[in-house]
């Protein structure tokens, strides 16, 4: 399962990089107002940047909601570095400018998908990776981790590239889950990432062997 970290803050980034398990990076326009970017030139040289720091797929989303538009902005985007993937949302126009983008070899990652249905679209529109919300869905007592069952049964069934990148992470147990199930992806803050280290039997462990080590000598 391949690891991405979803935020748009270059400190986080760089140490799940340190850490040497990160695939990719992904963002949202959420993500990258938390960080103060603003501005179409602030913003290409914020994933330049990203794209520098790590080597692996970087989702870049566009801001406009009309093919025409979603169309020029990907290319724009997908011009900055060979790993951008364009992330478009999950809407009428989105699915043509997926497989307009699909079409080209250009990479694409389809945002915002809460449904089979809107899974399956994503894949016969020729999605690189879909991402599922699967936090956003618990916020509302539905069961999110339900959602990348019914996605991964409909792609294996008809063998589909289509990568489920499973997104909206909440913790480690979401991580974990994704991985039974059989996600090819997660996206996560760094936090869930970093709370799949910690065990305390680890620690107490540690310590001991840590303490008997000094009567070694
Ligand atoms: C996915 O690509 C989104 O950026 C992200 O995972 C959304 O997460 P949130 O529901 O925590 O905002």
């Amino acid at each position: 399962m391949k690891f991405f970290i979803d935020t748009a803050n270059l400190e986080q980034i760089k140490e799940a990089q340190d850490l040497g398990i990160l695939d990719g990076v992904t963002t949202n326009p959420s993500l990258m107002a938390k960080e103060g970017i603003s501005g179409a030139e602030a913003i290409k040289q914020h994933y330049k940047t990203i794209c520098e720091i790590v080597d692996g797929d970087i989702s870049a989303e566009v801001l406009s909601t009309t093919y025409e538009e979603m169309i020029k902005e990907g290319e724009e985007l997908a011009a900055i570095h060979p790993n951008i993937v364009v992330k478009i949302p999950m809407i009428k126009d989105g699915v043509k400018a997926l497989k307009y983008f699909s079409d080209k070899g250009i990479k694409t990652n389809c945002t915002l998908i809460f449904s089979a249905g809107q899974a399956l679209l994503a894949a016969k529109a020729g999605a690189t990776y879909v991402s599922p919300f699967l936090g956003r869905l618990d916020d509302i007592s539905t069961d999110g981790l339900n959602l990348i069952e019914e996605i991964r049964t409909i792609y294996n069934n008809y063998m589909y590239d289509t990568e489920i990148l499973a997104a909206s992470i909440r913790s480690p147990m979401h991580i974990i889950n994704c991985a039974k199930i059989g996600a090819d992806v997660i996206t996560s803050p760094l936090p869930s990432i970093l709370g799949l280290l910690k065990h305390p039997l680890t620690d107490l462990g540690l310590a001991q062997f840590v303490a008997d080590a000094k009567k070694l000598g």
